[in-house]
Formats: structure tokens, sequence, C-alpha cells
């Protein structure tokens, strides 16, 4: 009953994953939360409302003009709910989220929310993988809803693809996860790394990487929601900042470095999610170069500063988080990067996988334990991270015992 006292309103768009909001809201209610639902008019052609009214004791709201809703039931309900999961979220459902409207009961619920908005999509893999969803989905996330899915499996027309609603009972899990952990790192003070570096060769070119920083800028937002303090030192990224989150914007890895230097020992967690340019080149040009013959690039290696702090520290930070994209042998690799940086906690993801996408499939590794993660949203992620955090925060003895003076690389 680890929902008990939590509030939850099950949102349906019309397709036809709507039986198995049937189930989410049976499983909510199993775990002990209050459940109430609304509908989208097309959702009503799936599932009836008396089932819903029937499940929850209470109407299902599926017409803002109805009577017996006179008043403002969206707004009752966004002020009402700690959570909201639109299940199944279909391509137009999301499209008009993202886009503001509010016009039926559902939206209008979306637009009055105060607690976590989540969405578990349901659609063809086509329309999943259209390039309208996914900037929707974006933008959805840049607003801090939770994407839960979809998961490749077997679709409505007999094809199997990535479209496939989430199960009931593992989006009834997220909410859980998200519900509870609130304010469990409150007290604790997070500085944070994000996005790529970019080495400037003269006034208009860079050298840089894939890297969008969502995954550093998903740490920062949950860590705030769980009530830490957060300082994020972000690369050259185009995302919102999390609100209360204090932001250090630096462009190279050697102004990543500075800042870092300079305040880690006020910090309990480093997390350093940021991809650092392992390079610069050796000399910035003042003017634009010129087009000529070939032309040869000296680089010179850049500071490391996982590995600098992980020399540096004495007591602060107490925990220290690096991460590693690796090919090949990951838990090898990421145990000595471990070792090699001096850090608590390792998380290592296939290059496949990781840079730039909305998903990762990670490994965490300690110089105790090894956990490997099914793939997952970043949210989703950084909340497991934090876990572990939390953990090493509160359990030193889960730390290892190093000796002073690590030697730093460079
Ligand atoms: N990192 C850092 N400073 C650098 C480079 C990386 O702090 N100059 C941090 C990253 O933020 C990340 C981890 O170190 O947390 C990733 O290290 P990676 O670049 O994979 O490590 P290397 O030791 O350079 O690994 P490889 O030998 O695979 O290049």
């Amino acid at each position: 009953m680890s929902l008990q006292g939590k509030r939850v309103v099950v949102g349906l768009g019309g397709g036809i994953a709507a039986f198995k909001a049937v189930e989410l809201v049976r499983e909510l209610s199993r775990r002990g939360a209050e459940v109430r639902v609304v509908m989208t008019e097309a959702a009503t052609h799936f599932v009836g409302p008396i089932t819903f009214a029937g499940l929850t004791g209470k109407p299902a709201v599926t017409d803002l003009w109805a009577k017996e809703y006179a008043g403002e039931v969206h707004v009752e309900l966004g002020e009402w709910a700690d959570a909201i999961v639109i299940a199944p979220a279909t391509m137009n459902l999301i499209s008009r989220a993202a886009n503001g409207q509010a016009n039926d009961a559902v939206l209008a619920t979306l637009a009055c929310a105060r607690g976590v908005v989540f969405f578990a999509p349901s659609m063809h893999h086509r329309m999943w993988s259209h390039g309208a969803t996914q900037a929707n989905i974006r933008t959805l996330t840049d607003r801090e809803a939770v994407v839960l899915g979809p998961v490749t499996g077997p679709l409505a027309n007999g094809e199997v693809g990535e479209g496939r609603m989430m199960e009931p009972a593992d989006i009834a899990e997220e909410i859980e996860s998200h519900l509870t952990h609130s304010d469990d790192l409150s007290g604790s003070r997070l500085l944070v790394t994000a996005g790529p570096t970019h080495e400037d060769l003269d006034p208009v070119r860079f050298l840089g990487n894939r890297s969008s920083g969502r995954m550093g800028y998903a740490i920062a937002s949950r860590a705030l929601r769980r009530g830490a303090e957060v300082t994020l030192v972000s690369g050259p990224v185009h995302l919102p900042v999390p609100s209360g989150a204090e932001v250090i914007r630096v462009r190279s890895a050697v102004e990543m470095h500075a800042a870092v230097m300079s305040r880690f020992d006020q910090f309990d967690v480093l997390i350093m999610a940021a991809a650092v340019a392992d390079y610069r080149p050796a000399q910035r040009e003042s003017h634009k170069i010129k087009k000529g013959g070939d032309l040869r690039l000296e680089l010179v290696r850049n500071p490391d500063i996982l590995a600098s702090v992980g020399a540096k520290r004495v007591q602060r930070p107490s925990v220290l988080v690096g991460f590693a994209l690796e090919t090949e042998n990951l838990e090898q690799s990421a145990r000595d990067k471990l070792e090699r940086k001096a850090a608590d906690l390792i998380v290592a993801n296939e290059a496949s996988a990781g840079l730039g996408g909305d998903t990762n499939r990670a490994t965490l590794v300690e110089a105790s334990a090894t956990t490997s993660l099914p793939e997952m949203g970043k949210p989703a992620l950084a909340d497991q991270i934090l876990d572990r955090v939390r953990t090493l925060l509160k359990n030193p003895s889960a730390r290892p015992r190093r000796e002073t003076g690590h030697k730093a690389p460079n």
C-alpha cells in the first residue's frame, strides 16, 4: 500500500490500449491510491465511463459541459492530483498537450496540473517514430513531464514494433517510485555537470559531440524534486533550466574544470554527467581559418575533471559519480574507470543506446556492487542513480576507504 494517501488522475485518450487503463486504475487502487478518471470523447468509444465509476466510486469526467460538473472540475482535479497519468496517450493527445490545448476534459485537467504529469504513449510504431510525435514528446519532457514507454511488442494491427503501451503494473510502479521519493534528498547539496563541451578552433568553428545534456538535466530536475539543492554546470545545450537550480554556463572543458574545481568542496555530491571533450585544439585562431590545402590539427589533452576531484577531495564531495560510454567490456572498463578516477559510482552506458537519445540502458558499477538496469527513460534512470547516491550518502561504510593523495592524471 505504498501509494496510500496519494491522489492520482488517470486520463484516457482514444486508443485501443484504453482497455488497459481499467487494469491501471485497479493497480493504482490496489497500491492504496485514490483514483479519479477523465476521458476524451474518443476514449469513451473504447471503454465505458461506467466501468471507471464502478472501480473508483466517482463518475469518470468525460465532458466539461455536463451539468453535474458545473463549476471548474478541471481546476479542482488538477489541484487535487499528486500525479496525472495519461494512458493511453495517443499521437493526437500528445500533440494537443504539447501545444497547450485545453478543449476537453483531459487536456483542461492537464493544463491545471499541480503534481507530476506522466504520459504512457500507445500508437502504431510509425506514428511513434514520426518527427512530429518525437518533437512533441521533447516539448513535454522539457516541461518536466515523464514519458513512460512505449515498449516494443505486438501492436493492434498485428505488426510488432515500438508503440505498445507499457504494462499497467509497470506504469503504476513508475508512478509509485516518483511519488514516494519526495524530499528524500533534502539537506543534500548536489553539483551536476551536463551537456557537451565545445572546443573552439576559431571564432566560428569548434570540436564538439552529440551530447544533448538531457541526462544531466534529468538528474538535476529529479534531485530538485527530491528536495536537494542543485547547482548545474552546463555546457552549451538547448534545454530549459529545471526550476530551482542554480546554473553556471560554460563552453569548454577548461571552463568546466575551473567551474567545478572552484566549488566542489562545498557539495555533498558531484555527478559528472557532462560529455567532456578529452582534447582541445592546441591553438585557438583569433580569425576564421581560411581554406587552402590539407589542414592538420594539433590537439592537446584537456584536464580530467572527475579524476582531479577524485584525487583532491578530502571530505567533500562525499559521493563522486562518473559516467562511461563503452562499446565493449562495459563492466570491466567501468570498474577500471571507478578505480582510476577514484569515484564511488560509474554509470556505464552502452554506446549504442547512449548519447543524444531519450532513453538509456545503463549498468551501475560500484566497488562492491554491479546493477544492470533495463532500458528506461532518462528521468527514471536519474532516479535510479539518485537512489544509489542516497544510499552512499547515508551509509559511508558502503563507500570504499581511500588513501589520500590519489595521483591526478593531469
Ligand atoms: N570526464 C571528465 N573530464 C574529462 C573527460 C571526462 O570529468 N576531461 C568525466 C565525464 O564527465 C564522465 C567520465 O569522466 O563522467 C567519462 O570518462 P571518459 O571520457 O569515458 O573516460 P576516459 O577515462 O577518458 O575513458 P576512455 O579511456 O574510454 O577515453
